[in-house]
């Protein structure tokens, strides 16, 4: 076989496999959104089924000798063309199906899904020993996961892997090591004003048919394109790509609370432009496909806080938002309006975070799951930990550990190495933002008039068509032409709070 015609083979086969998670994909949404409580088991089978045999057709020895004659054909010149990306993502991907026993993915979905319910238990009662054993068997295991994986430095990045290909511990513990100690200081200054918005003006009646047409037509206007998409409604907001032509979004609304869903979708809405934005010819292929979790985040987060919540988009949308809740706002001044959605204050739940102490909720955990992973931290241990470093960091401490270390459901699904990426997305979007201001000068000027095509455009060009052409590391180098730094982040961050709340 000519090396030309065995990567047509390697293609076809690999899209196959995409074909199997596209179908997994439909069903997995219409688990989350309208399937009726009934239908749980016979889904979870359906899904098992899937995985099974996407992952068998993918492990196939097939794909494993043609991957070899790709690659000894040298043909093969630039790992940045189309080609060589997807080759040396296959190949990352496959070397990691093939080397994992089938007993231990087994025993992780099994003892994972025991954990959950557990955690759920422990959660409700804040009972951190009932979930302790759990926690401790998941880190063992993911261990022997790594340990299979194989890495350079340490374990940890092996699990980064999943979540973030080719990130390391040490290059992004050393951004948030530099990142963290810079937000304790800004987080504490806000703390310290006498400036404090007044929440009421979001917070009490928004009727919900109202506030869907007002999210719906935001997502519009910065792109989301519904005849690709649609949005419906769910417990826990998410987007999923189904495939070319058609890519969900998600939402919960809140009758007496403005932001949640409107932010909520323009969050999601990133995601989906993203999606929609991804090279169709190369679905199933890596380079139709998104680079990680944190440059998703990114593109999620950037229409939500940098373009979301800024005061050129409100210049637009303030106007509008009065007209359609003319009791809530009619009378409400921009300036508040604009302050009581970037409300900055400590509190104990990450999920309910605003946009500068998230990133102290993401660093503690990325701290504490690394150190337990690699032995320096007992799991025992962890509720002490977590809640000495909450006091450090944001100057409050949980009362429990329902509202400390149980609140997140990640580690109880074995997912070490998640965290990370809502931090990288948050600083991946500032950096993005700030070279776009950069080349689009009057970038803003045209979201005063509603226009946000400029930034959509630069997000095209320089991320979304290149699926996963680069990793996230080198993508932000070559679209900003600077390694990845917390600079960009905490430049915006002081400018805005800064002038919100006077310092
Ligand atoms: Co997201």
């Amino acid at each position: 076989m000519s090396a030309q015609d065995a990567l047509k083979t390697l293609y076809e086969s690999v899209k196959e496999v995409g074909i199997i998670g596209s179908c997994a994909a439909v069903l997995g949404w219409d688990e989350r959104t309208y399937m009726p409580k009934g239908g749980q088991e016979n889904r979870a089978n359906q899904l098992a089924y899937l995985s099974g045999l996407a992952h068998e057709k993918f492990t196939n020895e097939k794909i494993g000798e043609l991957l070899k004659e790709i690659e000894a054909s040298g043909q093969i010149k630039d790992e940045f063309s189309d080609d060589g990306a997807n080759i040396r993502e296959i190949r990352n991907e496959y070397d990691k199906a093939v080397k994992v026993p089938k007993k231990l993915v087994e025993e992780i979905t099994h003892t994972s899904t025991m954990a959950q319910g557990v955690w759920g238990e422990a959660r409700e009662n804040s009972d951190f020993p009932k979930f302790l054993p759990y926690l401790e068997k998941l880190v063992k295991l993911k261990r022997e996961l790594a340990e299979c994986y194989g890495y350079e430095k340490e374990a940890y990045d092996a699990l980064l892997d999943d979540y973030e290909p080719g990130a390391t511990y040490e290059s992004i513990g050393k951004v948030f090591e530099a990142f963290r100690s810079e937000l304790v200081d800004l987080v504490a200054k806000i703390a310290d004003s006498k400036k404090r918005p007044d929440m009421s003006i979001i917070e009490q009646e928004y009727a919900v048919d109202r506030q869907k047409i007002f999210g719906e037509s935001a997502a519009a206007a910065i792109g989301y394109d519904f005849g690709i998409g649609r949005l419906d409604e769910t417990t826990h907001p998410f987007c999923t790509g189904i495939g070319p032509g058609d890519t969900r979004i998600t939402t919960r609304f809140n009758p007496k609370h403005l932001g949640q869903a409107f932010f909520g979708i323009m969050h999601e809405a990133g995601h989906g432009i993203y999606e929609q934005g991804l090279p169709t010819e190369h679905h199933g292929l890596p380079m139709g496909d998104a680079v990680s979790l944190g440059i998703h985040e990114s593109q999620s987060r950037m229409w939500e806080n940098l373009v979301g919540r800024s005061q050129p988009f409100w210049k637009h949308f303030f106007p509008r938002a009065q007209q359609m809740f003319p009791l809530a706002l009619g009378n409400v001044k921009f300036d508040d309006f604009l302050f009581a959605i970037n409300d900055v204050r400590p509190s104990l739940i990450r999920i309910e975070a605003d946009e500068v102490t998230y990133n102290l909720h993401i660093l503690l955990r990325f701290e504490i799951e690394h150190a337990f992973f690699k032995g320096d931290l007992e799991p025992k241990d962890v509720p002490a930990v977590w809640n000495e470093n909450f006091k450090k960091y944001l100057g409050i401490e949980p009362p429990d550990d329902a509202r400390g270390c149980l609140q997140d459901i990640h580690w109880s699904w074995g997912m070490i190495g998640y965290f990370p990426t809502y931090t990288l997305g948050n600083l991946y979007s500032a950096q993005f933002y700030a070279k776009a201001k950069e080349d689009i000068p009057d970038l803003e000027s045209q979201f005063e008039i509603g226009n946000f095509a400029p930034m959509k455009g630069w997000l095209r060009k320089h991320i979304h068509i290149h699926g996963r052409r680069y990793r996230a590391e080198k993508l932000v180098e070559v679209a900003t032409g600077k390694p990845l730094s917390h600079k960009p982040m905490m430049d915006y961050m002081r400018t805005k709070y800064g002038e919100l709340y006077g310092f």
